[in-house]
């Protein structure tokens, strides 16, 4: 039994004002609620998406993993804990906290946290509206998108989410950042979404590399590329990847790591075998 999608993301970050101006203005992901030290997100009919939190470290603070019932949640806990995972039960605030029915969590190998629970909380009632107009984000089976970590052992952390969470190794990159450093990026699958998760040990930089967030139109990352670019905030021009084939961009956020916005994907259809490239991307994608 392993997990099904990606449900929600948070982030720690340090200017949560300037946080809830970019998420609505630049990502046009919906503000459901504002704490003293925090708010939260929603890009669909869920609850909520993404959660940033007042803190010092502008980075990756949590990822929640959603499987599809109680049962399912005590076999993911019981695979983990026979692995020598040590698995958390959380208990009442924080299962009321996230809107869900019950919740674990655990550390992968780097320190990450990572929840694992069942029963997220539908939103139906109130519609998800954009405050910019984005048609919509593509999330459904496929979660709500995917993220990329740098962590200090990419074997280590392939163990943990492959053998632990039941991941399945999509296809790897050999990322040449330039003459005497090329960079191996591991691409993971939990569903028909390309990649949830990606693994890197880069020697700088952020825990958390990027997030990405799907939109159902190309013309919603057309909008946002001229937003972002009038900001001067490009952090790589329109490209296509090799992998997924999505066509996105990459912009800056408040905390300093990128955000990709992109449309037009593939999947991991049945059948597929692990391949490699030697490129990220097929055209495009040139860093800033
Ligand atoms: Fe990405």
């Amino acid at each position: 039994m392993s997990i099904q999608r990606l449900s929600y993301l948070g982030f720690e970050v340090s200017d949560v004002a300037a946080w809830r101006a970019f998420a609505g203005a630049r990502l046009g992901v919906m503000e459901t609620s504002v704490g003293e030290d925090g708010a939260r997100f929603r890009i669909d009919s869920r609850a909520w998406r993404l959660d940033v939190r007042k803190g010092t470290a502008d980075d990756f603070s949590f990822a929640g993993y959603e499987v599809d019932s109680e049962d399912a949640l005590v076999a993911v806990r019981k695979r983990l804990e026979a692995h020598d995972v040590a698995v958390t039960v959380e208990g009442p605030d924080l299962v009321a906290d996230r809107g869900v029915l019950g919740l674990v969590s655990c550390r992968d190998p780097a320190g990450n946290r990572v929840e694992i629970f069942y029963g997220a909380t539908e939103m139906f009632e109130v519609p998800f509206v954009s405050p910019i107009g984005v048609s919509g984000f593509l999330t459904g089976d496929q979660g709500l998108g995917h993220y990329v970590l740098n962590v200090p052992d990419t074997a280590a952390a392939l163990d943990f989410y492959i053998k632990g969470l039941g991941f399945h190794l999509s296809d790897v990159i050999d990322w040449k950042l330039n003459n005497e450093l090329t960079v191996r990026l591991y691409f993971l699958h939990c569903n028909g979404r390309h990649h949830t998760l990606a693994l890197l040990s880069a020697p700088a930089g952020k825990t958390l590399h990027h997030f990405m967030l799907e939109l159902n139109q190309l013309d919603d990352v057309g909008l946002a590329l001229d937003k972002f670019e009038a900001d001067r905030a490009i952090v790589a021009t329109l490209g296509r990847h090799t992998n997924d084939h999505m066509i996105s961009f990459y912009g800056a956020t408040p905390s300093g790591f990128a955000v990709e916005y992109g449309w037009g994907a593939r999947g991991v259809p049945p059948g597929w075998s692990v391949v490699r490239y030697d490129r990220i991307s097929i055209w495009g994608h040139r860093f800033v």
